[in-house]
């Protein structure tokens, strides 16, 4: 029904070369895998010369960022329609490291969101709660008010084809401590059913959500065999092929 779409975020890391050298062997070992959607997010200097390597190959260049302006006096800013310019797909908006270290806020996420969707990207929004949030119980209003902010004026048409939710537990991420399968299946659960109220059953049962958080080649199937778990975000182990490709392989839906 929704195919899974496991996308590898780079984070700051890789030269070009490198970059070029990763996706190079992406696209060979996967051109026969069936059944999964997959995208790579490189940083910026490197998505143009990705994208062109990717060209002819159904891997996505996804960016990690985007600003919600088009153009302007902006320094230091990368808008939507240069990155569709540059052959980026997809877009990154409201990781949890932004969150923590530049400011990105519900509300900037929403911006963030609607920016990419209107220049024709998919956008997948972060959320994800810490763990005093956890430990306190907040886990489930804090997603809420993630979402809230994130998809403020996002039409159900658009999300039905180009939206994608990413939970991602902060406590999990690049930690080696993954969230287990019932408790990642227990928020996405809680994530669709906000979709529902907002969209109705037919757009909720249509939009992806990802888990991530220390998915590993290891524990990969056992989340994304869970219900409402439509994929991964990963980020430490999309940095090397093989590890990258058991994840992708054991999305395959079976
Ligand atoms: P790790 O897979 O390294 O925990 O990172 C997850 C993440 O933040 C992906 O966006």
């Amino acid at each position: 029904m929704r195919t899974p779409f496991v996308v590898g975020n780079w984070k700051l890391n890789k030269t070009i070369a490198e970059a070029l050298a990763l996706v190079t062997e992406l696209k060979n070992q996967l051109g026969s895998v069936r059944g999964v959607a997959v995208g790579v997010a490189p940083v910026f200097t490197a998505l143009h010369s990705v994208a062109k390597r990717l060209e002819g190959s159904s891997i996505a260049t996804c960016a990690q960022d985007v600003f919600w302006e088009s153009s302007g006096a902006f320094t230091g800013e990368v808008s939507a329609p240069l990155l569709a310019d540059a052959g980026v797909t997809w877009a990154i908006v409201g990781h949890s490291e932004r969150r923590q270290f530049f400011g990105d806020t519900n509300e900037t996420v929403g911006k963030k969101a609607r920016a990419a969707l209107a220049a024709g990207l998919g956008a997948i929004v972060c959320v994800g709660e810490m763990l005093a949030e956890r430990d306190a119980g907040r886990t489930l209003d804090i997603v809420d008010s993630q979402l809230a902010g994130g998809l403020v004026d996002i039409a159900g048409d658009v999300a039905t084809q180009r939206l994608v939710i990413a939970y991602e537990p902060v406590w999990a991420i690049g930690t080696g401590r993954t969230a287990t399968p019932a408790q990642a299946q227990e928020v996405h659960a809680h994530i669709r059913k906000r979709l529902t109220e907002q969209y109705g059953a037919q757009v909720a049962q249509a939009v992806r959500i990802q888990y991530g958080g220390s998915v590993k080649p290891s524990n990969a199937e056992a989340l994304m065999s869970q219900p409402d778990i439509d994929g991964a975000l990963v980020g430490g182990a999309s940095l090397e092929a093989s590890d990258f490709i058991a994840i992708v392989k054991a999305a395959r839906p079976s």
